[in-house]
Formats: structure tokens, C-alpha cells, sequence
């Protein structure tokens, strides 16, 4: 069987991976899924034993062990019946790394990582904005001055491992979404899958 296309979206928390995999869904044939949504939906989900131990990350805004998020993706990847994925947060740290690689070498490739680079400030003040609506326990300062540690000490040293392979696309994630999203369409135009 042919392998999985992959492209991992990363950026800091606001940076708008979800908006532009948004954006790509509706113009090119990927399947969105986001690390963090499938964990929320896990956290709901009843008789999941792993609820209260991924509350208990979102909200301090560290990583939920690779075992729980890979196999989510997984799952969702098998599920779909489809070939190209948009892999949204994820891998976050060096833990994520190595369980994927462990997990998914051998079924997935692993394209290119969309690097939504955007100044601390604006993520901030995106996500207090988006708190005022999103019911997300985890967009708010307190959270957020951890996410954005987690961020910056976690996850940074994974888009350098990528950048030495090559496989990194810096996107200026300060422009509106229309123009971050001119930029990304030059990049997947390129691409070959
Ligand atoms: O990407 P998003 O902002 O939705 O992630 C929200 C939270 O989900 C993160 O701060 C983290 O606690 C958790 N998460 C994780 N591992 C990932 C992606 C998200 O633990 N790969
Ligand atoms: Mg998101």
C-alpha cells in the first residue's frame, strides 16, 4: 500500500494553524486533523481513561504523552480512507517526535512542515481573543504564559530538526489570513505528493 502524505502545521499557540488548514481543506485534497482537537474530543469522550490526564495538560499547557496523541491520529488517518493529511500540532516536543517516527515511519511520509511564525504578542492577544468565545480552558493568560514557554523550549528545537532536513516552509503568520494564506498556496503548489 502507498504511504501517507504528511505536512505537519506548527506555529506558536494563535499563529493560525487551524485557519489555514482551513483554507487548504477547502482548495486541496488534505484531511485536517489537529493534535489538540483530537485530544479535546477525547477528554469528552465517555469512559475515555484518559480525560482528567489530557485536562490536566491543556490546562498547564504541557504535552500529553505520545502513546494517547499518535494513536488518536492514527486512528483518525485509518479512519478516513484518504491518502494526504494536514497534521496540525503536532509533533510538539522530542517525545512526540520519536513516538511518530517509532509509529509511523514506515506508513507515513513526511513532506514538509508549515511553520506559522508569528510574534509572541499577537498570539497572545489572538488567543485572549478568541477565549472570549472559544470556551477553551486554556485560552487564557495564565495558560498561555505556559503554552508559550512549552512552545518556545519544546517545541522550537523541533522545527530546527526539520529545517535541518530541508523540510521547513517559514510562513510570515502576522499578515490576515488572506495573505498568510497566498503564501501557503505557493508552497503547496510546489509540492509533489
Ligand atoms: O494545538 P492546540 O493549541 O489546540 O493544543 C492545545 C493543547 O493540547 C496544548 O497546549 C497541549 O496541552 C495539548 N496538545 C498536546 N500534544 C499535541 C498537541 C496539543 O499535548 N501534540
Ligand atoms: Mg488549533
Amino acid at each position: 500500500m502507498a504511504k501517507y502524505n504528511v505536512l505537519f502545521v506548527l506555529g506558536g499557540p494563535g499563529a493560525g494553524k487551524g485557519t489555514q488548514c482551513d483554507y487548504i481543506v477547502r482548495d486541496y485534497d488534505f484531511v485536517h486533523l489537529s493534535a489538540g482537537d483530537l485530544l479535546r474530543e477525547e477528554r469528552q469522550r465517555p469512559g475515555s481513561q484518559y480525560g482528567e490526564e489530557i485536562e490536566g495538560h491543556i490546562r498547564s499547557g504541557t504535552i500529553v504523552p505520545v502513546q494517547i496523541t499518535c494513536s488518536l491520529l492514527q486512528r483518525a488517518m485509518e479512519n478516513s480512507g484518504r491518502k494526504n493529511f494536514l497534521i496540525d500540532g503536532f509533533p510538539r516536543n522530542k517525545d512526540n517526535l520519536e513516538g511518530w517516527n517509532k509509529a509511523m515511519e514506515e506508513v507515513a511520509d513526511v513532506k514538509r512542515v508549515l511553520f506559522f511564525d508569528c510574534d509572541e504578542k499577537v498570539c497572545v492577544d489572538r488567543c485572549l481573543n478568541r477565549g472570549k468565545t472559544s470556551g477553551r480552558s486554556d485560552d487564557n493568560e495564565e495558560s498561555l504564559k505556559k503554552r508559550i514557554h512549552t512552545y518556545n523550549t519544546s517545541t522550537m528545537p523541533i522545527i530546527e530538526h526539520y529545517r535541518k532536513l530541508n523540510l521547513v516552509s517559514e510562513l510570515h503568520a502576522e499578515q490576515t489570513p488572506d495573505e498568510v494564506f497566498g503564501d501557503v498556496k505557493k508552497v503547496l503548489d510546489d509540492l509533489t505528493l
